[in-house]
């Protein structure tokens, strides 16, 4: 297995695909997708286009669908949600398809949908995406980051760098065994650096700064634990996914 980091979407390969992709949005939206899916949401149906999701959406009735949308951080007006994990209570998504779209986070998944695998990775379920990874041993894995509008993100590649962290440690593999570029190796520095204190390094994000000008600290703080939800979100078709365990 060769893992390979990515800061964001726009600096993957062209014209190459792995046989495993993770999707990373700490802030927030791989956050609220294992969310969402831990909490017993049917899945998760991604879009760049908010009048395209509205108009798929429209096939499903009002009691089984729930409509996310989210500009610069702020819900989009009309829709049911914006981005943040916390209002994804099991008593709202239960049995429901979340429909959304945000800035970046969506726009990963659409660069990635073609991989033989496609996962999504948050600091929350990260246990589970390693375990995957342990088990299948695919042999590309690509870690991709949403970043912002193009940039790099401080939360997306500590992310990346605890997920690469845990593969070599349960592995028992020096990092040089399984780093397919030097991102990989970077992201683990980062995660090293800040492991005990994940919410600080999340404060000192650009995102994270705007999320708090937002009023978003609750966010900022669920979105910092690490390994608190046993969830994988798999594709189970370009753009949709499930949790694993219920495929
Ligand atoms: C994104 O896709 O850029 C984010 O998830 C933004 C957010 O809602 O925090």
């Amino acid at each position: 297995m060769k893992l390979f980091v990515y800061h964001t979407p726009e600096q993957t390969p062209s014209e190459q695909e792995p046989n495993c992709a993770i999707a990373v949005d700490v802030l927030r939206a791989t956050s609220t997708m294992a969310t969402v899916l831990a909490a017993g949401g049917e899945a998760v149906q991604v879009f760049s286009d908010l009048e395209k999701l509205i108009q798929v959406s429209e096939a499903w009735s009002t009691e089984h669908r729930l409509r996310a949308g989210e500009r610069g951080g702020a819900k989009v007006p009309g829709f049911d949600l914006g981005n943040s994990p916390l209002d994804c209570t099991p008593e709202l998504v239960s049995g429901k398809r979340l429909f959304i779209s945000t800035t970046n986070g969506t726009r990963t998944l659409q660069r990635i949908e073609n991989a033989q695998v496609v996962l999504t990775a948050a600091l929350i379920n990260r246990a589970a995406v390693v375990r995957y990874l342990i088990n299948h041993q695919p042999d590309t894995v690509w870690i991709v980051g949403s970043g912002w509008e193009g940039n790099f993100s401080l939360e997306d590649t500590v992310c990346a760098g605890a997920i690469a962290h845990a593969v070599s440690q349960q592995m028992q593999t020096p990092i040089e065994k399984i780093a397919g570029n030097d991102e990989v190796i970077s992201a683990i520095a980062l995660y090293l650096q800040w492991q005990d204190n994940l919410l600080g390094l999340l404060h000192h994000a650009s995102h994270g700064q705007r999320l708090l000008r937002l009023d978003g600290y609750e966010d900022l703080k669920y979105c910092s634990q690490t390994d608190i939800l046993d969830v994988l979100p798999i594709q189970s078709e370009p753009g949709v996914l499930k949790a694993a365990s219920r495929l």
